[in-house]
């Protein structure tokens, strides 16, 4: 149940992939708007920090689910899944999972390079400190940039990999989105008993 069996993700890596999925997407759309809001400096600057406590808390939770992948088996490729699909599944995933941390680790980049010099209040509780980088405005905007690639460029495979997991799902009928959305559904239609 809580852990991944071979067939099947556990509830533990099922939360955080949904959980980490959608913080990671709306912080594209934060990002965007806090881009497009210069008209009003009073939102724009809400917006910042909206989005620097919860790509923090992005942040964190995907270091956490690091730790757990690499401590847990991942299940199995679905039947009928070919060695190409499977190497291509598997880059994805670890290219996922290592954007989850570099994206927001290169804005946190941006905030310290930043000549602006405003303070990162995670969730207007706790003071995140900058990174020890020098601060100047090619600095920043040299941050900004990978930032931004990072992150759009992370939209467009993230938007391919939900893409392949809705072929598999309903073209192939392969069972790839319900191992991802309950622990036990491919343990119990094959019989098995689901893994505690
Ligand atoms: C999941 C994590 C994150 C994602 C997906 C993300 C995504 C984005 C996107 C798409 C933009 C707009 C880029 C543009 O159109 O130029 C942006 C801007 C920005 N982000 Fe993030 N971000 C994340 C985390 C963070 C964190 C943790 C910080 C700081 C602590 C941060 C600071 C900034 C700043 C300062 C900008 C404005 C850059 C500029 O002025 O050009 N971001 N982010
Ligand atoms: C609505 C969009 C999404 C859908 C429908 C989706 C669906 C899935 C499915 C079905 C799997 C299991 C694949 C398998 O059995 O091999 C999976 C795994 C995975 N997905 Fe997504 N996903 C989405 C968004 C994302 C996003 C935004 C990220 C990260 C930025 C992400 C990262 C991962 C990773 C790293 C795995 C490997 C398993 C793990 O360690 O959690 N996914 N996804």
């Amino acid at each position: 149940m809580w852990r991944n069996s071979p067939h099947s993700y556990g509830l533990i890596a099922i939360l955080f992939h949904w959980t980490i999925a959608i913080l990671f997407l709306g912080q594209i759309g934060l990002g965007y708007l806090t881009q497009i809001t210069t008209g009003d400096p009073r939102l724009q600057f809400d917006l910042y920090q909206w989005h620097k406590s919860l790509g923090f808390l992005t942040m964190v939770l995907a270091l956490l689910r690091l730790a757990w992948a690499l401590a847990a088996a991942k299940p199995r490729p679905v039947p009928r899944t070919s060695r190409l699909e499977a190497i291509a599944a598997s880059l994805t995933h670890s290219t996922l999972i290592a954007m989850t941390i570099f994206v927001p680790f290169t804005g946190w980049a941006v905030a310290s390079t930043s000549p602006l010099m405003i303070p990162s209040f995670a969730f207007n509780l706790v003071l995140v400190p900058d990174l020890p980088l020098r601060r100047s405005e090619a600095a920043e905007a040299l941050w900004s940039n990978i930032h931004a690639y990072l992150a759009y460029g992370s939209g467009v495979l993230a938007f391919l990999h939900a893409t392949a997991a809705l072929y598999h799902q309903f073209a192939r009928r392969d069972g790839t989105l319900t191992r991802m959305l309950s622990p036990v559904s491919q343990d119990v239609r094959r019989g098995g008993t689901p893994a505690h």
